[in-house]
C-alpha cells in the first residue's frame, strides 16, 4: 500500500466486536485473564494498550521499521532510546540540536556518566575527529532548529557503522511523509508526535521506532520498567492525526515555500533560512535525501529587535507560540523563546541574532499569510 494509504488504514480496523470503522479507545487499566493460561493479548496498560498498540503498527509501517513504542512526549521518546547505551559511553551529536534534547544530554544524562561531544555534523570531518573507542551512538536531527542546516544522513551513517556506532535520527521537523531516515541507513528514529504527526496542536506525546529485534526488544522493554508509555485516548489522538498527514504536509509545504519567496524578495529582510530556496547552501542535499522541504523556515529582519517587536505587533493569523507541527501558522522568537535555555553567547555562535524569527506555516491559505506577512514587515 502507498503511504497516504497506510497513514488512513494502518492499525485502524480492530475492533472485531462491532466493526466500527475508526479504532476505539480503551481506556482499561486492566485486562482481565481467560484463566491462568492466557489472555487476549494485554494485561496491563502501562505494557500495552489495543488503542496505542494500533498507533504503534502505523508509525513503525510509515517509517519503514519493524516496531514502535508510543511514548509521553517527544522526551521521553528521546531519553528512552539513550537507554540504548550505557554510562561511560560516548555519543556524538550535532551542536544546533534542539534544546530540550540538548539540555537532557549536557546536563542529566552527563551527570550519569554518559559522555556527549557536540560537532557541527555538517562537516564530517568533525564528526569523524570525535569518534573515540567508547562512542557508541551518533544523534541525528536534521533539518536544524531554527536555522534549517541539513545534515547528510547517508554519509554521517556510513561513518557510524565504520566505527560500529548506532544511529538514531530525531525526524520530527520533517515527518515520515517528507523523510525516512531508515532509507538512509539510520538505526533507530524517534519523534515528538507533539508536532506534524498529530498536527493539532492537542496532544504532547512521542514515539521510538526501530528496524533491528534487539533494538525493539530494549525500548519496549523500557518503555514498561520506566513507565513512559503515552495514553490510549492521546494514542486515538495522534491516530487520527496521522490519518491526514500527507495532505497536510502538502498543504504546509505550499505555505512555506510561497512565504519564503516573498521573504528572499523583501526589502526588510537580511536573509531567509528555508531549505527549499535555491540559495539555502545545502539545496542540493535536502533535495536528494527528503521527499520535500517542510514547512518550518527562520528569517532575519533589518532593524534588529525594535524591527521584530513591530512587525510581531502588527500580527493576528500567525501566533506567537512555540513549537511546530500545528495547522495553525505559529511565529516565535528564538532569543528570548524557544532557544532561550542556551546563553547568549551559543545562541551568537549558532548564528540566532536579535534579528531572528522562526516560523511554523500552517495549513491555511498562502495567500493570507503572504500578504499578512508582507503587510507587517512593512
Ligand atoms: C526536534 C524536536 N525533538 C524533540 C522535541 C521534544 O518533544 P516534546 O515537546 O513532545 O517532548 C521537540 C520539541 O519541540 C523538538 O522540536
Amino acid at each position: 500500500m502507498h503511504f497516504e494509504t497506510r497513514c488512513v488504514h494502518t492499525g485502524v480496523n480492530k475492533d472485531s466486536a462491532f466493526n466500527s470503522c475508526t479504532t476505539p479507545i480503551y481506556p482499561s487499566s486492566t485486562f482481565a485473564w481467560d484463566n491462568l493460561q492466557g489472555h487476549r493479548g494485554f494485561d496491563y496498560t502501562r505494557s500495552g494498550n489495543p488503542t496505542r498498540a494500533a498507533l504503534e503498527e502505523n508509525l513503525a509501517s510509515l517509517e519503514g521499521g519493524i516496531s514502535c513504542r508510543a511514548t509521553s512526549t517527544g522526551m521521553s521518546a528521546v531519553l528512552t532510546s539513550m537507554y540504548l547505551f550505557q554510562p561511560g559511553d560516548h555519543i556524538i551529536a550535532g551542536n544546533d540540536i534542539y534544546g530540550g534534547t540538548y539540555r537532557l544530554f549536557a546536563n542529566i544524562l552527563t551527570e550519569q556518566g554518559y559522555k556527549f561531544s557536540f560537532v557541527n555534523m555538517r562537516d564530517l570531518a568533525q564528526v569523524r575527529a570525535a569518534i573515540t573507542p567508547q562512542t557508541k551512538g551518533i544523534w541525528i536531527e536534521t533539518p536544524s532548529n531554527p536555522l534549517l542546516n541539513i545534515v547528510d544522513i547517508a554519509a554521517v551513517c556510513e561513518v557510524a557503522k565504520s566505527a560500529g556506532c548506532i544511529t538514531i535520527a530525531d525526524n520530527t521537523f520533517l515527518s515520515p511523509y517528507l523523510q525516512r531516515p531508515f532509507e538512509h541507513g539510520v538505526d533507530v528514529v524517534v519523534h515528538s508526535t507533539t508536532k506534524y504527526l498529530n498536527g493539532h496542536s492537542d496532544v504532547v506525546g512521542g514515539a521510538v521506532i526501530t528496524r533491528h529485534q534487539a533494538h525493539a526488544d530494549r525500548i519496549a522493554y523500557m518503555v514498561n520498567a520506566l513507565g513512559l508509555a503515552c495514553s490510549p485516548f492521546d494514542a486515538w489522538l495522534v491516530l487520527r492525526g496521522v490519518k491526514t498527514l500527507g495532505p497536510r504536509m502538502e498543504a504546509h509545504q505550499r505555505g512555506a515555500m510561497a512565504i519564503a519567496r516573498m521573504l528572499e524578495k523583501h526589502p526588510n529582510v537580511e536573509r531567509v533560512y528555508f531549505p527549499g530556496l535555491e540559495s539555502h547552501p545545502q539545496h542540493a542535499l535536502a533535495k536528494k535525501q527528503q521527499y520535500g522541504f517542510g514547512a518550518m523556515l527562520s528569517f532575519d529582519v533589518k532593524g534588529g529587535r525594535p524591527a521584530v517587536e513591530k512587525l510581531l505587533e502588527k500580527r493576528k493569523l500567525f501566533q506567537l507560540a512555540e513549537s511546530l507541527g500545528g495547522v495553525e501558522s505559529l511565529i516565535e522568537y528564538p532569543d528570548t523563546m524557544s532557544h532561550a535555555s542556551m546563553t547568549q553567547e551559543a545562541r551568537r555562535a549558532g548564528g540566532i541574532s536579535e534579528s531572528t524569527l522562526r516560523v511554523s506555516v500552517g495549513i491555511e491559505s498562502p495567500d493570507d499569510l503572504v500578504a499578512e506577512l508582507k503587510a507587517a514587515l512593512g
